[in-house]
């Protein structure tokens, strides 16, 4: 890809942009590229970027070993986890989802530092990826650490988490597959496990309306520790699309 075909392909993050907007599940922050973080992104975006495109597209055909099962990260903030989950659990391809772009360079940063090879990176809005360009069926599993509460009521409709989305995460999941998520605002906690266990597609394998147990592979992320000082709990959620048969 040439240069000027990178920098778009980082510029625009949603399908519907300007006045048909959709409701956004994110608050855009600084979104500027200086002059190091260009350099970043475009020494290693062969490497570990991937493209959005509007039509069904093989997703395990992203990355160097097209064999591996494949789990997409929705809104990895800065990466932290991410990289070390892909370095740890190296047997699966991630494909890690973020709209915030000094996030988004600052992971593709650190992992080609780490020189990880089962890992590639889109800015894009997540729920263009899923309803757009990722096929049925194919993928093992979906991340979702600490997504933004929106606490206020009326920002409650901005929440990732609703029925239509889980409906799509899980049509997009393998039989066997799976849906880990994440948080520290007990309100939020409820309204996911709520919106989780309405889900006909879905298991909760912990028991009806039942936390996971802590999955000892996922590290702490910086949002939880600012959750943790003012002594929130976190809760984590975990279910499966049965196996058939
Ligand atoms: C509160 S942060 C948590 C970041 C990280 N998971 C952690 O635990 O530190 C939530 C992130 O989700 C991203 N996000 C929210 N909605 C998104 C969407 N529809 N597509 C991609 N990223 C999204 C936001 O940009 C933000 O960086």
């Amino acid at each position: 890809m040439t240069e000027e075909e990178i920098l778009e392909s980082v510029s625009k993050i949603e399908v519907r942009e300007g006045v048909h907007r959709t409701i956004k599940s994110y608050a855009l922050r600084d979104s500027t590229l200086d002059e190091e973080r260009r350099r970043i992104l475009l020494a290693n975006f062969e490497r570990y970027g991937a493209v959005f495109k509007d039509e069904p597209t093989d997703m395990h055909a992203l990355f160097n070993d097209p064999s591996k099962d494949v789990i997409i990260e929705i809104g990895f903030g800065m990466g932290s986890s991410t990289q070390l989950i892909a370095r740890d659990r190296d047997e699966y391809n991630y494909l890690g989802l973020e709209v915030y772009l000094n996030g988004y360079v600052k992971l593709m940063r650190d992992v080609a530092k780490m020189g990880l090879d089962n890992i590639r990176l889109m800015r894009f809005n997540a729920v263009d990826v899923l309803e757009r360009m990722v096929p049925d069926s194919s993928i093992k599993g979906f991340h979702i650490f600490f997504p933004d509460p929106w606490q206020k009521k009326r920002h409650h409709k901005r929440r990732l988490i609703q029925p239509a989305f889980v409906h799509l995460l899980t049509q997009k999941l393998v039989p066997g597959g799976y849906i880990y998520a994440v948080t520290d605002w007990e309100e939020y906690a409820e309204w996911m496990m709520e919106v989780f266990s309405s889900e006909p597609g879905l298991i909760n394998p912990a028991g009806a309306g039942s936390y996971s147990a802590p999955i000892p592979w996922r590290p702490e992320t910086k949002f939880e520790r600012k959750g943790l000082e003012k002594e929130h709990v976190i809760r984590e959620l975990w279910f499966e699309r049965p196996l058939e048969g």
